[in-house]
């Protein structure tokens, strides 16, 4: 498909009778683009170069029944900001199934509502469309359930393949989950997969060459459904969630999910090269966690903050699984700022919430002190149970949790995109750089991408430049630095 420009909303391929996330902030796009951007406010900073990724669903054909946001084809949208410019691609990830579909000329997947055929599993589609991430100075695009790593282009977004080095893991059928991480001192991509098959998890380490340096298998005790994962310098920080797949249901292929409240949260401190049995579980109130902010090492303790998915609350004051399961499968998202402290010299664990009043996720940080000490984290703000609306952004201490400073455009009408921290140029500081995010204003479809200073979000944007057309609601973003991509020019 030839690339092309679109000079308004693209319109929608389909309509919505297949559910409304095909409709308004969810609307797919029918084409590709490559243009320049036009600034509308402010200027850009001079020190700011590199690219800010973000992918999400964006369904090529018309699906086979009813659709769920997680169903839709991996497209990225990609602001290449570059001597004073930024010029805007977005691109659909060429998975092995978009390409399947594309020979079809039709979708041939079902979504995740329509994975019976009767008794039968029908197969989902690997669509690479939940996160994206820098590694090696390429970009990998990656799927929530544990599918290929695909390698993009950071610059073109031309899909150039999979990682050979998880496709060989486990015999030659490697998955790899969609939150992997990438340790910015050694260049490590540190991973995981999970799935219905026994032992249920497996960890692994790729080298910044390619090399697949270490891979094991990770006993869960059964079937369970981590999205995360987190890591210091020195270990690797696994997630064993009371959210599981309903056994039954899922021996016959249907995707239905149940939160257990009398199960404990578990997370694994795991040595980087280390197997199994090294692995050492440390026991938390129940709860569920979608996304990380950072972890590190203090003293004995290991440190990791996050947004922990507040279960929902029966009469009594007990947690309704039932009703947490759903929220989480439609979702709705209600999380705050958390931090879980485990001692590796004692065994003892703390927890305890940093900010227990905001709905806050889709975080980031410094990348470059990803798996180290961290004072500032940057998250999405106040979610009010729109799907996957965030009408505003938020700084936090992520020692004392306080709120240092934030900024909406218009909160009740603003859909942003996860925002990802960029670092200056020649940074001298942590927060020495910039807040970089898309935002949909509601009332008229029209997008535009914002540059704030990460000092002090307050001052608002920087810089304001429109975009041409919609970037659907879609899921995760990522800042990848122009020193960082061999092809940079
Ligand atoms: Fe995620």
């Amino acid at each position: 498909m030839a690339a092309s420009t679109s000079a308004g909303i693209a319109p929608a391929p389909f309509g919505d009778e297949h559910g409304p996330f095909l409709c308004g902030p969810y609307a797919p796009l029918g084409d590709e683009a490559d243009t320049v951007l036009e600034l509308r406010t402010g200027a850009l900073p001079a020190d700011l170069n590199g690219v800010y990724l973000r992918v999400g669903p964006n369904p090529r054909f018309a699906p086979l029944g009813r659709y769920h946001p997680f169903d839709g084809d991996g497209m990225i949208h990609a602001a290449q900001f570059a001597h004073g410019r930024v010029r805007y691609r977005r691109r659909w990830v060429r998975t092995a199934d978009f390409d399947t579909e594309s020979a079809a000329g039709d979708a041939v997947f079902h979504g995740i509502r329509e994975t019976l055929a009767g008794d039968r599993a029908r197969p989902l589609k690997d669509s690479a469309n939940t996160d994206v991430l820098g590694f090696a100075g390429q970009a990998l695009a990656l799927w929530y359930m544990a599918g290929a790593a695909y390698v993009v282009d950071p610059i073109t977004l031309e899909t150039r393949g999979t990682l050979d080095a998880v496709a060989r893991s486990r015999g030659g059928c490697g998955h790899i989950s969609a939150h992997a991480k990438v340790d910015p001192v050694s260049g490590e991509l540190l991973y995981f997969d999970y799935g219905a098959e026994a032992p249920w998890m497996h960890y692994g380490v790729v080298a910044p060459d390619g090399r697949l340096v270490h891979h094991t298998p990770i006993t869960l005790p059964g079937p369970r459904l981590p999205h995360d994962m987190a890591f210091t310098a020195r270990y690797s920080i696994l997630h064993d969630l009371p959210l599981f797949h309903d056994a039954a249901a899922l021996a016959r292929g249907r995707h239905k999910i149940a939160f257990h409240a009398d199960v404990p949260t578990r997370f694994g401190v795991l040595p980087r090269y280390g197997g199994d049995t090294e692995l050492r579980w440390f026991e938390f109130t129940p709860c569920f966690v979608y996304h990380v902010v950072n972890a590190w090492e203090e003293g004995d303790e290991v440190v990791m903050v996050g947004c922990r998915y507040v279960p929902v609350s029966t009469a009594d004051g007990g947690i309704d699984g039932v009703a947490t399961a759903q929220q989480i499968a439609q979702l709705v998202m209600n999380a705050r700022l958390w931090c879980w402290r485990m001692d590796l010299a004692s065994g003892a664990t703390r927890e305890y919430p940093l900010d227990a009043e905001r709905n806050v996720e889709f975080p980031s940080c410094n990348g470059q002190l990803a798996g180290r000490t961290t004072r500032y984290g940057y998250l999405a703000d106040q979610h009010d149970g729109v799907v996957l609306q965030w009408p505003g952004l938020a700084k936090y201490d992520l020692v004392s949790g306080a709120r240092l400073s934030q900024w909406s455009s218009e909160p009740a009408h603003s859909w942003y995109s996860e925002p990802w921290f960029a670092p200056a140029d020649a940074a001298t500081a942590e927060d020495d750089g910039y807040l970089v995010a898309f935002r949909l204003d509601a009332r008229d479809m029209r997008c535009t991408l914002e540059v704030l200073d990460a000092r002090d979000l307050g001052r608002g944007p920087l810089a304001v430049l429109d975009l041409p057309g919609q970037v659907p609601v879609g899921f995760h973003a990522c800042w990848i630095r122009a020193a960082d991509i061999p092809a940079w020019a």
